[in-house]
């Protein structure tokens, strides 16, 4: 069969909030030990990809704004080394989350090229390997392999399936605060030293034994904690303001993401998120549902029709021998 001279696809590349956030000590290599749990949510952007293979490597993103140093073409030059092969690869981004919010965009962005360019490529990459490339990427890249609802720990990027909740509706907000995620580290003043005990959160262990899948995460309002949210707040008042006029508008629960900017709120069903979305300005607000690991993966195989093996994750190229 004639090997076609273009392959194309349009990818998701969906946002992520924590469901909650713990920080623990610093470590030797400069990071800070994590206890989070990750979930994908229904707010993403889309990635076409336009592969075909070539006698030298040339990448190009086309993103309005345009984005320095686009992590994409790090993830796309990581991932062509490790299938050792050279090719031209265009990617149009179409950018739906916004930046600097805590949301995982890029990180997002990363890991839908590690999953994209086998599958476009005809090679077999095993999640292994796409999970080592994605870690020299970025503590959260590696989520993006796994999506739906996830713990993690280390930097982030030692990842266990973690009961799902039931799909939950919420409303995001992101104020146009960019907040530097090294500087919100160094802000929490973490020790090198591993405090008594620290390790090990008991009432984060509690939690993940009690809850059973399909639980609405409205329903984890002790367990949704953010151990940025204090010196973030602190230095950005306006952040807190939000959570709070979440709070009012009748969220049940209501926490910043990441090291912020962003704050979401969880609403007992989609006419409540879509009346306390109204309470703030369009351009900060929307509306979103958490998506669980088997819609994230049909997202992926719906993309990858043409390409890939149904049911085979991470999906597995048609072309591969
Ligand atoms: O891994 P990533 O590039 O996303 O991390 C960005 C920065 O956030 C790191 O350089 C580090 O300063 C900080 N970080 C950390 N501990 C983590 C994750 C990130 O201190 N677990």
């Amino acid at each position: 069969m004639p090997v076609p001279s273009v392959r194309a696809a349009r990818v998701p590349a969906l946002a992520k909030i924590n469901l909650t956030l713990k920080v623990l000590h610093k470590r030797p290599d400069n990071y800070h030990e994590l206890r989070t749990v990750f979930q994908t949510i229904s707010l993403g952007d889309w990635i076409d990809v336009e592969y075909r293979p070539a006698k030298t490597t040339r990448l190009h993103v086309d993103c309005n704004p345009e984005i320095p140093d686009n992590i994409i073409l790090r993830a796309a030059n990581a991932v062509l080394h490790e299938m050792r092969l050279k090719a031209e690869v265009h990617f149009h981004l179409r950018k739906r989350i916004p930046m600097g919010g805590g949301l995982g965009g890029g990180s997002s962005n990363a890991a839908a090229v590690l999953l994209a360019l086998p599958a476009l490529a005809g090679k077999r990459v095993p999640i292994d390997t796409l999970t080592r490339i994605a870690a020299t990427l970025g503590s959260d890249v590696p989520f993006f392999l796994c999506g739906g609802t996830a713990l993690g720990l280390s930097r982030g990027e030692e990842l266990y399936p973690f009961p799902e909740p039931g799909v939950s509706h919420g409303v995001l907000v992101t104020p146009r605060i960019h907040v530097s995620t090294p500087l919100a580290f160094r802000r929490l003043r973490r020790h090198l030293t591993i405090p008594h005990n620290s390790r090990i959160i008991n009432s984060f262990q509690s939690f993940s034994w009690e809850v059973g899948d399909n639980l609405p995460a409205a329903s984890w309002r002790e367990f949704c904690q953010n151990d940025f949210e204090e010196v973030v707040f602190r230095q950005h008042p306006e952040i807190q303001r939000l959570k709070k006029k979440l709070i009012s508008s009748g969220a049940s629960v209501a926490l910043m993401t990441g090291s912020g900017s962003a704050v979401f709120g969880f609403f007992p069903n989609r006419p409540d998120a879509v009346a306390a979305a109204q309470v703030f300005p369009d351009a900060e607000s929307v509306v979103f549902r958490t998506v669980k690991r088997a819609r994230y993966r049909s997202l992926w195989w719906e993309s990858l029709e043409a390409h890939a093996l149904d049911h085979t994750w991470p999906p597995l190229s048609r072309y591969a021998e």
